[in-house]
């Protein structure tokens, strides 16, 4: 870890401007990881024949946007404890979350355990809610992905969720398939029977959500069809909660007594549920990036400040963070603070369920 710092630092140091398209090969690149003799990543050549892994770029010892020259680099991972929720400093988490807690203060049940940051989580053998078991064939099998993402075969880690296409052009305002999908949430063609077809469609804030406001940040994509569990066409709703139902599949299909329609009681909260448009719900009107809902189309709807019960719909980022958070089950706020009746409290759930606080 330290010699991945150490690299870091240096190349902020160079002179050069770090642009991801127009910045010079060598920055990013290394033909041989040999300089001077020397390995140029003391880890072993990177994939991609890149200077340094994932982790390596997209850590820092303090700031979550490192500037290097016109290139900014989204940081994931700082060594120190950084602040949360984001106000706009350099050191506030950005909207996946951090790797911070997970590795260095809360435990396993602060975040995903991600390979070259923390070693596998003590207390799950596989993702929550998923339909595949931990034996799931050997390297590269189902295992590296659904039952862990801190294995050390190539496909798990970063890219076990992420389909990076740096090169990729995402300047238009709503990024599909032509600009690497939103946040490089592809389809994982690592995986038996994922075509490279489908992804996640969002609305990416420059900064992001570094210095999020109720106009200013990310805008999810949510459906309200009720997507099945099978590997083909299986992202086409383009939805953020059909991402994460990938690995903890039961937790969006087996959450109403139905299954095949939305009909029936709740038995896990509805996630790609439509907000309703009356009772406690009609109360949400102005968008709180703490409690973000999905929207069913984007069009439109860079930067809106306005919630719509009715069509804007819960997902599974609208309670967490994926990359992690200050508190267990990588929430988005303080669960233990969600007291019904306790009154004064606007955050966290009561956002919603604007009625449990009286
Ligand atoms: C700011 C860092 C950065 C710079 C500068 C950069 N690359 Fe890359 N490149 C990456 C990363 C990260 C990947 C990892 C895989 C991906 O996202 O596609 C990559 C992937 C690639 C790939 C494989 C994927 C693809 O899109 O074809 C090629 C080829 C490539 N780079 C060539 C180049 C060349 C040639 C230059 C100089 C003209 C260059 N890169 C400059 C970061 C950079
Ligand atoms: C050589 C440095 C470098 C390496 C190595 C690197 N990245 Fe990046 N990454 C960057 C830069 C620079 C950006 C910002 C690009 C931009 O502004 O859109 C970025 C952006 C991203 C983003 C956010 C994309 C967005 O829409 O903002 C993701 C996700 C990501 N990288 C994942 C990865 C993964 C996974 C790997 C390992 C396969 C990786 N990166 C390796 C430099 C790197
Ligand atoms: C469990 C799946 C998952 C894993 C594992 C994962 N990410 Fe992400 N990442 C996401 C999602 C989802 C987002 C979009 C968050 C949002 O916009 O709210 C994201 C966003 C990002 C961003 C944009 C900055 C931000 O916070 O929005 C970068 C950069 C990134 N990831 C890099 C990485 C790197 C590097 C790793 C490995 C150390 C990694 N990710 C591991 C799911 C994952
Ligand atoms: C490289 C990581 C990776 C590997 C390896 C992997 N998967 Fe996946 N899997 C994902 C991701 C990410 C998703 C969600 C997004 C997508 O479809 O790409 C997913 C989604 C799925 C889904 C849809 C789940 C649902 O509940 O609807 C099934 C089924 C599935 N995988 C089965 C498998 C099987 C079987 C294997 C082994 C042959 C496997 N996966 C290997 C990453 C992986
Ligand atoms: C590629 C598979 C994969 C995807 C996609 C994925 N997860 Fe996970 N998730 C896992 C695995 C494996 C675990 C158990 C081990 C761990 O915590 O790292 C897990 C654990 C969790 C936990 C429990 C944390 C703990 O350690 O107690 C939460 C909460 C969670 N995931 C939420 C999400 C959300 C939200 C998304 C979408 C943004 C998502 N996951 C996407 C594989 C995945
Ligand atoms: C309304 C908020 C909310 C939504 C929406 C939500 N979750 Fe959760 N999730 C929680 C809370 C709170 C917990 C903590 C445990 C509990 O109270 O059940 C949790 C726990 C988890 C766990 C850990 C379970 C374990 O066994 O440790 C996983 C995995 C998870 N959620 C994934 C998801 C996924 C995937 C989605 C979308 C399909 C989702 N969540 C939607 C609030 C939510
Ligand atoms: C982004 C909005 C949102 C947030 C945040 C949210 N919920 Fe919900 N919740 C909903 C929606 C929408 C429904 C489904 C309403 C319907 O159609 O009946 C729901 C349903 C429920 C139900 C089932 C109600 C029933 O009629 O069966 C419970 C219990 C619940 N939520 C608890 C929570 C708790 C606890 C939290 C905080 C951890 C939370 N919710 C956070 C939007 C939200």
């Amino acid at each position: 870890m330290r010699g991945i710092v150490i690299l870091c630092l240096l190349l902020m140091g160079a002179d050069t401007v770090w642009g991801m398209v127009s910045g010079p090969c060598s920055n990013c690149h290394t033909m041989h990881n040999s300089q001077n003799g020397s390995a140029v990543d003391s880890d072993g050549p990177s994939s991609h024949l890149l200077t340094t892994s994932c982790v390596g770029c997209h850590s820092h010892a303090t700031d979550t946007i490192v500037v290097v020259g016109e290139t900014r680099i989204p940081i994931v991972f700082t060594h120190s404890k950084p602040t949360y929720p984001a106000t706009g400093s350099p050191t506030s988490t950005l909207a996946g979350g951090n790797f911070f807690w997970v590795s260095q203060e809360g435990g396993d049940a602060y975040g995903h355990n991600v390979y070259g940051i923390s070693g596998q989580d003590n207390d799950l053998a596989t993702a929550p809610g998923t339909s595949l078991g931990a034996s799931g064939g050997g390297a590269g099998g189902c295992a590296d992905c659904h039952a862990t993402l801190a294995s050390s075969n190539p496909v798990s880690g970063c890219t076990g969720c992420h389909v990076p296409k740096h090169h990729a052009d995402d300047c238009q305002e709503i990024v599909d398939g032509a600009g690497g999908w939103y946040r490089f949430l592809g389809e994982n063609v690592a995986m038996v029977g994922d075509s490279g077809t489908y992804g996640v469609t969002g609305i990416e804030d420059e900064n992001w959500e570094q210095n999020p406001s109720s106009n200013q940040h990310n805008t999810y994509m949510g459906t309200t069809e009720p997507y099945v569990k099978s590997v083909n066409s299986y992202m086409r709703t383009e939805s953020i909660g059909q991402f994460c139902a990938g690995c903890h599949g039961n937790f969006h299909h087996a959450m109403n007594e139905e299954s095949t329609d939305l009909s029936g009681a709740w038995i896990r909260h509805p996630s790609d549920v439509v907000l309703p448009v009356d009772g406690e719900y009609q109360y949400y009107k102005t968008y709180n990036p703490l409690v973000p809902v999905a929207k069913t189309s984007l069009t439109g709807q860079k930067n809106s400040a306005t919630v719509t019960p009715g069509s804007d719909v819960v997902t599974c980022i609208s309670c967490h963070r994926p990359h992690g958070s200050p508190y267990p089950d990588m929430l988005r706020w303080d669960y233990s603070e969600m007291v019904a009746g306790g009154g004064g409290n606007s955050s966290g759930c009561f956002v919603c369920h604007s009625s449990k606080d009286d």
